[in-house]
């Protein structure tokens, strides 16, 4: 029966950037993040016992190449673990700039996810979807919960979920759309360059880790200024560790939302900035204080704002 999911996309407060299995998707650390509410991802599937292959439509778009191979693996993978007989229709509609480090694959894999299982008849429980979720794509496995998530790195399939954590009820996010057009090289296979820089690996292992504690701690201390301070820290080292590795993100416009941000800081706004694989940067900010800030902001670009988003569910 055809079933229809929505997902939001999840912004990572501490990263996920690299693998330690890449048939699994097994990410090299744990990673924290917030699920916001204007970016999202609608998707059906249903199941044809006449198709031969799996047909894909992304926004009325029928989908062919690396794109619908990456859709085949994971409904491969969700055949071979609910022994499901037939190939799909999926229709995906995007409400998210696609590839342009909104993290548009954490809402699509969510919602993939949910719909292939629900539309024959399987009810995973979110631990089990998370993990299904993750094997589409590692920040998927976030957007299963509402608000602030930490994923697990586990060890194997069953191991590697995410859980939600009691976060911020005044968090808001200002997302600063620097540029909208798919980036050149999308984040697998920037992550994937990683491999080839070993020494750089086991450096950011262990600064992720810490920073994760810490970022832990500030949220049960609900401690805003903390949690804002370990996220810009903890991207601004992602950023690092990938320019090493000869990838570069971050544009002019996104340095000089970098420089407002400290400069805002610097008159006693607690703003931070956290930035993904792509130049637009993502502002942490209290609900109440969006209103001090904002018009800055939208001096340079054009803002989004968000609050905290729904986690995976049917329509
Ligand atoms: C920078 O989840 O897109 O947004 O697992 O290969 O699909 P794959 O990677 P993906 O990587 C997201 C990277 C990031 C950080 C994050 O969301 O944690």
């Amino acid at each position: 029966m055809k079933k229809t999911a929505k997902a939001h996309v999840n912004i990572a407060l501490i990263k996920y950037w690299g693998k330690k299995d890449k048939k699994w998707n097994l990410p090299l650390t744990s990673s924290l993040s917030f699920t916001v509410d204007k970016f999202y991802t609608k998707t059906s599937v249903e199941y044809k016992p006449l198709l031969t292959e799996d047909h894909l439509y992304i926004d009325d778009k029928f989908i062919t190449g690396p794109e619908l191979e990456r859709v085949k693996t994971f409904m491969d993978m969700v055949r071979h673990l609910y022994n499901i007989p037939y190939f799909a229709e999926i229709i995906s509609y995007n409400y998210v700039p696609k590839k342009a480090g909104i993290a548009s694959s954490s809402s699509a894999f969510a919602a993939l996810a949910l719909a292939a299982t629900e539309s024959y008849d399987i009810h995973l429980e979110p631990k089990a979807l998370s993990a299904l979720a993750r094997f589409g794509s590692g920040s998927a496995a976030r957007s299963i919960y509402d608000g602030f998530s930490i994923w697990h790195e586990g060890y194997d399939h069953i191991t590697s979920f995410a859980e939600p954590i009691k976060g911020f009820s005044d968090m808001a996010m200002l997302i600063c759309m620097v540029d909208q057009r798919e980036k050149k090289i999308d984040s697998r296979s920037a992550m994937n360059v990683l491999e080839e820089f070993p020494e750089l690996k086991s450096d950011w292992i262990s600064k992720t880790n810490m920073l994760l504690n810490d970022m832990v701690f500030a949220i049960n201390q609900v401690d805003f200024e903390a949690m804002g301070k370990t996220a810009e820290l903890h991207a601004t080292l992602m950023h690092e560790l990938i320019s090493k590795t000869g990838v570069k993100y971050l544009n002019e416009t996104s340095h000089e939302i970098l420089d407002l941000t400290k400069w805002l800081r610097s008159q006693g706004h607690k703003v931070y900035a956290t930035m993904d694989a792509g130049p637009n940067v993502k502002i942490i900010v209290k609900k109440e204080n969006i209103k001090d800030v904002i018009s800055y902001y939208e001096k340079i670009c054009h803002v989004v704002v968000c609050y905290e988003g729904k986690g995976v569910h049917l329509l």
